[in-house]
């Protein structure tokens, strides 16, 4: 089965950048928040994203024109009907989105897709509160999704493969890479990265080095575009504490425990960029300030 109609769930800012790609694919595309602020807001987002990228010569004005042509917004998930594929991007709270999918069950059509894009929770539990659990899957991009090439496909035990064949080439479309990979915290990235960068706050608390310095010696001895202290401010405090919790209540290990300064940092509502401070401070635009 193809897909050519996607609705997305939630308009932060995964929804946005997930919907922004799937319209630069040439997909049309439906998106739903619970109030039009929240979708003027997204929409906002997308325009400064698409106007960026015309102006970095990534996207020409006319396909930026066509992509942005291609993307509604609704109040209502009964306009869900008639799509194909439904990527659900609300909070990371499993009982929000149970009701989310509870209601997308009852109104979409029997072929309707589901994928969840969250990046700690159990998609076997979200399935299985649906009817299809056979068409449910995770599809977990990476932020900023526009930039970040990458779709992890995740097969829950439930999940068929002939669903899994049909993300696979939802992935080409989109002119992404998909992983396919199993149902586990975490997935395949945040496994490996949450360590990492919960591994960077003890090096701090330890007194190995400073942010800028840490951050400095990765990107250039390990070649990563971001430091981990400038990619735990991008993606917020918040969810890197919330993550962290899920993964060590799963698994146990020692290395997924939140570190006492995250706990803190989250505590005084230094969460990163959003807020215009974490580990580094930041103005309204959300442009790093020079340290003092
Ligand atoms: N839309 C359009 N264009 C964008 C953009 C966006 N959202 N973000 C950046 N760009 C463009 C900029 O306009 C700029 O264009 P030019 O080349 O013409 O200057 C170019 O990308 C580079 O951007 P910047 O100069 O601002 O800075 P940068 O080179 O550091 O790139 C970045 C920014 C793309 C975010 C890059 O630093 C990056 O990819 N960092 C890693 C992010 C990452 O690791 N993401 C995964 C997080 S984990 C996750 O998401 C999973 C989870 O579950 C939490």
């Amino acid at each position: 089965m193809a897909i050519e109609r996607v609705g997305v769930v939630g308009f932060g800012l995964m929804g946005a950048g997930i919907a922004q790609v799937c319209a630069q694919a040439g997909l049309d595309v439906l998106v739903r928040d619970v109030q039009q602020t929240f979708i003027d807001r997204g929409f906002g987002r997308i325009d400064t994203s698409l106007a960026r990228l015309v102006k970095s010569g990534r996207v020409t004005e006319s396909d930026a024109k066509a992509a942005r042509a291609l993307m509604r917004g609704t109040l209502d998930l009964a306009d869900f009907a008639d799509r194909d594929l439904v990527i659900e991007a609300v909070v990371e709270e499993l009982p929000a989105k149970k009701v989310v999918f509870g209601e997308l069950d009852r109104v979409c059509g029997e072929r309707t897709i589901f994928a969840s894009n969250t990046s700690s929770l159990t998609i076997v539990e979200m399935a299985a509160t649906t009817k299809r659990p056979d068409r449910f899957a995770g599809l977990h991009f990476f932020n900023p999704p526009v930039m970040r090439p990458l779709v992890e496909i995740v097969q829950a035990i439930t999940t068929s493969d002939e669903t899994i064949a049909t993300l696979r080439e939802l992935a080409k479309r989109l002119g992404i890479t998909g992983v396919v990979c199993k149902d586990t915290p975490g997935f395949i990235v945040n496994r490996l990265l949450v360590p990492y960068l919960l591994g960077a706050i003890r090096a701090l608390e330890d007194g190995v080095s400073t942010p800028e310095e840490i951050d400095h010696a990765v990107k250039l001895g390990l070649g990563h575009p971001m430091g981990p202290f400038e990619l735990i401010d991008y993606t917020g405090l918040d969810i890197n504490l919330h993550v962290a919790n899920i993964f060590f209540d799963e698994f146990g290990d020692p290395s997924m425990k939140p570190p006492p300064l995250l706990k803190r940092m989250v505590l005084a509502g230094r969460l990163g960029t959003k807020t215009g401070r974490g580990f580094y401070e930041y103005d309204e635009t959300g442009k790093r300030k020079p340290s003092t």
